[in-house]
């Protein structure tokens, strides 16, 4: 079985071939970060017509690397949401025009299950899973009980992780991504220099609150007149380490949960593009360790958005019966517990 994967719910236009055999045929992925760096982040509109102008050949160039031919592709998978609206309908269009035109079936694809699922196109793993899913616009602890099929523990209530990433850099005029710049910086850094807010720590629930502190990273910037390289390292370092201890004490918190309630569930999986940071996954590593956890990151290439990902979902939810409508709305918002089974 092949299934198509097109992924364009944010910056990234990206499209695969994968099959049932976790066989990655071909991945092309055209990163918008460029076009959108001077803007400081991602503006929608040029989001949108930037995919529509790279979608068409991606996809060509994806089929023809692959060796297949359209006739041999099984499903036809697209990210229906949630995402920037002008993106999502790009690629589901695209996805569904595709879809008639070979005459495949048509999967919409949650891009929350995309990344949630990814780490089975790379490995073995059984559900259930605890997950840290992380990304630019979303942050939650979740179980994956199997597809389509999520329990959430807690979610953020004002930033996701990446997003505080984001705006702490923009805030220090670092460019846009801010995850992997002020991983880079801060691994030069002294990570107990700067002692930065870390809300509901140590607090019962799963729940994260990331706001105050970036808003504690602008008050210290407005304090200190002349900031010297290493200055910034040490900042990196520290907000990278609190979200660090933030991300361990929510997790703790889930870990007992279900430790009681799901004995059988034996690993910690993260995803998401915050997923690439190597001092979170240590952390995670360390965490999974001491419960006794496997812990398992998809490599740093499927963390971001990625068309793979997509495919992949397309071909769990393809082998579960999961066919759509081509009449199926793209969705801007579509929280995961409201994903069909
Ligand atoms: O999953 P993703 O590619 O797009 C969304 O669905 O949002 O995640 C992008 C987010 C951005 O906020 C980016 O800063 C963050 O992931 N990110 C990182 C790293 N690489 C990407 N955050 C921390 N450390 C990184 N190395
Ligand atoms: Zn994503």
């Amino acid at each position: 079985m092949i299934c198509l994967g097109i992924e364009t719910s944010c910056d990234e236009t990206s499209v695969a071939l994968v099959t049932d055999e976790k066989k990655i045929l071909s991945h092309l992925t055209y990163s918008q970060i460029d076009e959108h760096q001077v803007f400081g982040g991602v503006v929608p509109e040029i989001a949108a017509r930037s995919h529509m102008e790279k979608i068409e050949s991606l996809v060509k160039e994806c089929i023809s690397l692959s060796g297949i031919a359209s006739q041999d592709i099984s499903c036809i998978a697209g990210t229906a949401g949630p995402g920037l609206i002008g993106g999502v309908i790009v690629g589901t269009m695209v996805a569904k025009s595709m879809s008639f035109a070979l005459d495949k079936p048509y999967i919409a694809v949650n891009h929350l299950e995309g990344h949630a699922l990814t780490v089975r196109l790379c490995e073995d793993i059984e559900f259930p899973y605890l997950l840290l899913l992380a990304s630019g616009g979303h942050t939650q602890i979740l179980i994956t009980h199997g597809v389509g099929n999520y329990e959430i523990l807690g979610s953020t209530i004002d930033d996701a992780i990446g997003e505080t990433f984001d705006k702490t850099a923009k805030l220090l005029k670092f460019d846009y991504p801010g995850g992997p710049i002020i991983e880079k910086l801060g691994s030069k850094g002294d990570d107990q220099r700067f002692k930065l807010p870390k809300p509901l720590y140590k607090k019962p629930g799963c729940d994260f609150s990331l706001s105050g502190l970036k808003t504690a990273v602008k008050e210290l910037i407005e304090e200190k007149p002349v900031w010297e390289n290493q200055d910034l390292y040490d900042l990196c370092a520290s907000f990278g380490k609190t979200i660090c201890d933030v991300i361990c004490d929510r997790l703790s918190n889930a870990l007992l949960v279900v430790k009681n309630k799901y004995p059988a569930l034996k690993t910690l999986v993260v995803a998401g593009g915050v997923a690439a940071n190597k001092p979170i996954r240590a952390t995670l590593e360390r965490l999974a360790n001491d419960y006794d956890l496997r812990f398992v990151a998809p490599p740093l290439n499927l963390c971001t958005d990625n068309g793979a990902m997509i495919a992949w979902a397309g071909i769990e939810r393809f082998k579960e019966g999961f066919i759509d409508s081509l009449d199926l709305p793209p969705r801007p918002r579509w929280p995961l517990e409201e994903l069909r089974r």
